[in-house]
């Protein structure tokens, strides 16, 4: 683990001409995201289901903030997201998440956790790419270290559905998302980079539902919310290798100040990432191998 002195919002770059989109930014770490990615001057677009309610989470907030629908969960709102877009973007954070919800499937018949952690997000990066200038930020968790992937059934038809499994094995499909992106960018000569960032655990409404042990148990080691966001915006601003993992540089990566660290084992390997992407490209049927 590489530790940076007590990294903080106070030392981000000045980001005046660069313009941002982060996903399910109108509460929780994406807003902070926001907020503090504006104050240094970027254009930030905010993604978001509920607009009335994201002007309202900006509104008298220093800096310049669009509000766009889009639900990540939703194919067709991915799609009509990337579709509207117009000009370069320079940092795309995939940070709308869910966490241990009951069971359910999308409008287009997908598991609603996994689509809004992991398959949406795929396709709007995919569908974004050629329009991405910096990098992509992947927001991850630790938990995906737990996480088990089967890649004959990635949406959980087959399976027992477990929200919290659902929900590792979609953050672990994220972290090998992350590294075949940074292995086909790097092949293609591309300076984007993809980067992963692990808020540790921080008190958000994200597990407020979840009866899952392990979240209530583990309250106690939790950073406030502003801290967990330092990880996204690190990863979001600083000069770090592609694919690297920002998360907090404490006992377990729980709580703390930016480091580098590594993510789990099956993270890591390259096959199964590439794999992965076929089976997910099969499943949005809409990109290009
Ligand atoms: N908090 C933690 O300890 C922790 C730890 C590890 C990873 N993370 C990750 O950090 C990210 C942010 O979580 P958080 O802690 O800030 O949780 P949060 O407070 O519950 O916020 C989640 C955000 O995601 C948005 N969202 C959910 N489903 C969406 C969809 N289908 N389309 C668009 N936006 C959607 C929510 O928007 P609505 O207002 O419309 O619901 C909300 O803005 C998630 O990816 C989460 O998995 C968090």
């Amino acid at each position: 683990m590489t530790s940076m002195p007590s990294w903080t919002a106070a030392d981000l770059p000045d980001l005046t001409g660069r313009t941002v989109v982060i996903t399910g930014a109108g509460r929780g770490l994406g807003l902070i995201t926001a907020r503090e990615l504006a104050r240094v001057g970027a254009r930030v677009v905010l993604g978001v289901r509920d607009t009335g309610k994201a002007r309202g989470a900006v509104a008298g907030l220093p800096g310049t903030f669009e509000v766009r629908p889009l639900d990540v969960s939703d194919l067709a709102s991915v799609r009509a997201f990337a579709g509207a877009w117009s000009g370069d973007l320079d940092l795309l954070i995939n940070n709308a998440g869910v966490m241990d919800i009951p069971a359910a499937r999308t409008a287009d018949g997908l598991d609603l956790q996994t689509a809004t952690n992991y398959t949406g997000p795929f396709l709007l990066t995919a569908l974004l790419l050629d329009r991405i200038t910096d990098r992509v930020v992947h927001v991850t968790s630790e938990l995906h270290k737990q996480g088990r992937l089967d890649l004959t059934d990635l949406d959980w038809r087959t399976r027992k559905h477990n929200g919290m499994q659902v929900y590792r094995a979609s953050k672990l499909a994220v972290v090998l998302f992350s590294l075949e992106l940074q292995r086909r960018l790097t092949a293609a000569g591309s300076p984007v980079r993809s980067v992963l960032a692990s808020p540790g655990i921080a008190r958000t409404s994200l597990a407020a539902h979840s009866r899952s042990n392990v979240v209530n148990r583990l309250r106690f080691l939790t950073n406030a919310p502003e801290r967990g966001a330092l990880s996204i915006l690190y990863a979001a601003t600083q000069d770090v290798p592609g694919n690297s993992y920002v998360g907090p540089d404490g006992p377990g990566g729980f709580r703390g100040f930016p480091a580098l660290r590594k993510p789990g084992k099956a993270g890591l390997d390259p096959a199964l990432a590439g794999r992965l992407w076929d089976a997910t490209a099969d499943l949005v049927g809409a990109v290009a191998r």
